[in-house]
């Protein structure tokens, strides 16, 4: 009777929809786009190229798919000034003690993100080496709400999905992981996340037999 985790990271371990939001209005005010934290909530979860896409519907801007390429690069370069500048204090509060908690039980868990940049988060933090593996943007074809990434996961944990649990504080997210055929935990707004089976507003509201009660059914 053995349980996994797969966490999201961007949202979930670290707080990075600020530096996201912050390259993308760059990109914005380039291109003469509105664009705001509103906006940036449906960024969450998407990978770049699905980001992009809807900044510009947003601005109803076209773009050749050569200019697309450059500010894609021009957008992650800038992204990553933030991301440099990043350390362990940047860990969103619960983490640590819920990955020592998991430790102590025996319990594994892997990373599920979109982002291409996840090794190098979680390397900026001191986090890279706790997982037992990383599934992150540059291995999937398919974006979340597809449910590769934690499919993926799975495998890396040998679990079956039914026995894994994901973390997500996205829309997009958690519909992967519910079509997964995971239990979806929603960390952040419960009523944007309301398709989750759990919700906690973050790692900290955890209960201690949170895990405990899950093996027993
Ligand atoms: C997700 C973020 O984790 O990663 C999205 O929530 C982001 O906002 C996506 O667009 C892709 O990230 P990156 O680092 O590959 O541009
Ligand atoms: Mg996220």
């Amino acid at each position: 009777n053995t349980i996994g985790v797969i966490f999201d990271l961007d949202g979930v371990i670290v707080d990075t929809a600020k530096y996201h939001f912050l390259a993308w209005k760059n990109l914005a005010d380039d291109l003469h786009i509105e664009f705001t934290e509103t906006h940036n909530e449906l960024l969450k979860g998407v990978s770049r190229v699905r980001s992009l896409e809807i900044l510009l519907n947003i601005g109803n801007v076209t773009l050749s798919d050569d200019k697309k390429q450059a500010v894609l690069i021009s957008k992650n370069e800038d992204y990553l000034g933030y991301i440099k500048k990043m350390n362990a204090d940047e860990i969103l509060p619960g983490v640590k003690d819920l990955l020592n908690k998991l430790d102590s039980r025996g319990i594994k868990y892997v990373l599920g993100s979109a982002s291409k940049n996840a090794p190098l988060i979680l390397k900026q933090v001191g986090l890279l080496e706790r997982f037992e593996g990383i599934v992150d943007g540059n291995s999937v074809s398919k974006a979340k709400p597809d449910p590769e990434v934690f499919l993926i996961g799975a495998k890396k944990l040998n679990l079956k999905p039914e026995s894994c649990i994901v973390f997500e504080d996205a829309i997009a997210g958690i519909e992967a992981a519910n079509k997964a055929n995971m239990i979806s935990v929603g960390i952040g707004d419960e009523d944007t996340l309301n398709e989750a089976d759990f919700n906690f507003s973050n790692l900290t509201e955890i209960p201690n037999n949170f895990f405990e009660e899950l093996i027993k059914e």
